[in-house]
């Protein structure tokens, strides 16, 4: 059982060291091998359609996670998707801090988030197809299966949560 606090704050452009020391580890680079996140650039910016955020435990850094409206989304990664939408990226930093709870736990706040929003009516993961631990992992936070979809050369598994299959405890 995890006991430790956890916490999600915005991350800011005095995360950069940290993002990019966590960018190159091999667990973080299997799950996400061809994304570029400019964070030297978007560390900088606050586009309305997006929150960057740093989770902690105790008040130390662990893990980021992402929240974008994939309608609004500027580059259109995720296509031709109706509004009332989230979509999450996750991970943990350092691989002595995986397989512990914590992802659970920063989801667990991450979709209180989006489902704050009354417009929001499903969220959106999009795991590597190879990625089958992640699988598990959404699958067990109520996540469904909805396709399979190449984002760039990347083959993903698409998981939707919708807000009537949300049956968690909200507090
Ligand atoms: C996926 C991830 C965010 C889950 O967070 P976590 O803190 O490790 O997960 P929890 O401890 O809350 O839950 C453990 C479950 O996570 C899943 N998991 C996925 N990848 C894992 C990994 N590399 N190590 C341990 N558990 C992992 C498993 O289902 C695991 O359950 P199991 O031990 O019964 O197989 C985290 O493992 C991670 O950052 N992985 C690498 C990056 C990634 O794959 N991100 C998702 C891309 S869509």
């Amino acid at each position: 059982m995890m006991n430790n606090l956890i916490t999600l704050r915005p991350a800011t452009i005095n995360d950069l060291t940290l993002l990019q020391h966590w960018d190159e580890q091999p667990h973080i680079l299997a799950s996400d091998p061809n994304d570029d996140w400019a964070w030297e650039t978007e560390l900088n910016r606050n586009p309305k359609w997006r929150e960057q955020l740093i989770a902690e435990s105790d008040g130390r850094p662990i893990g980021f996670v992402q929240i974008i409206d994939p309608a609004k989304e500027e580059s259109n990664y995720w296509g031709d998707v109706p509004t009332g939408l989230r979509a999450i990226d996750i991970w943990i930093g350092d691989v002595d801090d995986l397989g512990k709870g914590y992802g659970t736990e920063i989801m667990r706040q991450a979709i209180i988030r989006c489902f704050e929003d009354s417009s929001v009516k499903a969220i959106l993961i999009d795991p590597l197809a190879s990625n089958k631990r992640a699988h598990q992992f959404y699958e067990r936070l109520g996540f469904k299966f909805s396709h399979q979809q190449y984002f760039g050369e990347d083959d993903c598994f698409v998981y939707k949560l919708n807000r009537e299959d949300w049956v968690t405890d909200h507090s």
